[in-house]
């Protein structure tokens, strides 16, 4: 198949496609679908709305001859939509495709670990902001403890996937003191963990950038108590800064999205569950590609939708957040596209 590789007004080529399979999700974390808003009677996108499979494949299968390689599962939640391993089964049969992970919060994982490692899922990262169970319960807003979150990482590791990251969103005075027992864990266990500076994605979590734990700081802290060095990326436009603990004992990761922006090696295109693609974490507005696709449009009119769009890109938010911030911009928010 002839590959072309357009680059947007950046100069930026486009390499990963993140895939939001639902809006849904069984948690309910604080700075990201808080429970006082997303309750009982919150309206998601009923089923006629989201991208069925077949559709989700013809994207990801028309992306690739515009440079796409790497996919990532995400939501909401992704193990909450159903028959999820048979997607991953479909898209493991894309050729040009060399990696797909998967973004989740492992509470159903354990039950899933082996399905999608047969069906073609390289990798998983897990979101778990703390091992502390009352930490965790706050953060997660529907008190459930860390035990199935453990146990499906466990299985995952058992069965296969490989590597595992944990990601964890730090937020001062909430879980910064609990950093160093995640490490600990993770280090016993051969897991990598990241730590993600707290993002004013959305507008729902009335983000304040005086809850925002620098990298810096982080790395200064994790240092003292386990001394580390610095490793070079693995691929450009690696969004994580690692190090290495002295010891030998594994890496961890930072990821500075506030402190050092990394919109210079943006490659990455967000698709929602209702199929509408975003150039940026922070776009204000998404482009519909299921109208075209429910009306018949061809693959070829589709190319041409996506890669007019990459190349009419410009988008550099976090590079811009100070100038932005305070201006009441209206941003999709992070359960939508999955971060
Ligand atoms: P690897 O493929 O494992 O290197 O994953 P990754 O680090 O690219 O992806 P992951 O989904 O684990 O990203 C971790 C976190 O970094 C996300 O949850 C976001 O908080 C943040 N992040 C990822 N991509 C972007 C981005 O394009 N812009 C910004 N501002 N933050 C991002
Ligand atoms: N800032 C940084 N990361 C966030 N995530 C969700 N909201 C934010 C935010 N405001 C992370 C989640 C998960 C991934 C999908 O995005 O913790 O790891
Ligand atoms: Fe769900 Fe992830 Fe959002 Fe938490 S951060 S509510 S686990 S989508
Ligand atoms: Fe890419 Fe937008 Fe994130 Fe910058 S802020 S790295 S352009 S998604």
């Amino acid at each position: 198949m002839k590959t072309i590789n357009p680059v947007d007004q950046l100069n930026r080529p486009l390499r990963d496609l993140r895939i939001s399979v639902t809006d849904r999700c069984n948690f309910r974390c604080t700075y990201c679908m808080p429970a006082e808003i997303f309750g009982e009677r919150y309206e998601f996108l009923p089923k006629e709305k989201l991208l069925s499979f077949e559709e989700i494949y013809r994207i990801a299968k028309i992306s690739v001859q515009i440079g796409v390689k790497k996919i990532r599962i995400t939501g909401g939640e992704p193990l909450v939509r159903q028959d999820i391993p048979d997607l991953i089964e479909m898209l493991s049969e894309i050729d040009e495709i060399d990696d797909i992970a998967m973004t989740t919060n492992a509470y159903l994982l354990e039950k899933f670990a082996q399905d999608l490692k047969s069906a073609g899922l390289n990798r998983i990262t897990v979101s778990l902001d703390s091992l502390d169970d009352d930490v965790f319960q706050k953060m997660n807003g529907r008190g459930f403890d860390t035990s199935k979150v453990k146990n499906g990482i466990l299985e995952a590791k058992k069965v296969g996937l490989s590597p595992i990251k944990i990601n964890a969103v730090v937020q001062k005075n909430v879980n910064d003191h609990t950093i160093l027992d995640l490490i600990d864990w993770c280090r016993e266990n051969k897991l990598i963990p990241r730590f993600i500076e707290y993002m004013d994605v959305g507008n729902l979590n009335q983000w304040n950038l005086s809850e925002v734990i620098f990298s810096k700081q982080l790395v200064e802290m994790v240092n003292e108590i386990f001394p580390v060095e610095p490793v070079d990326s693995s691929y450009p436009g690696e969004v994580a800064k690692k190090y290495r603990f002295l010891d030998g004992k594994g890496e961890f990761g930072v990821i500075s999205s506030v402190s050092q922006p990394f919109c210079g090696d943006c490659t990455r295109l967000r698709l929602s569950p209702e199929g509408e693609i975003f150039t940026c974490l922070f776009a204000q507005k998404g482009l519909d590609l299921r109208s075209p696709i429910r009306s018949n449009a061809s693959d070829d009119d589709l190319l041409k939708i996506i890669q007019n769009r990459w190349q009419t890109r410009n988008d550099n938010y976090s590079e811009q957040r100070s100038s932005l911030t305070n201006k009441n911009i209206k941003k999709v928010e992070m359960y939508h596209i999955g971060g």
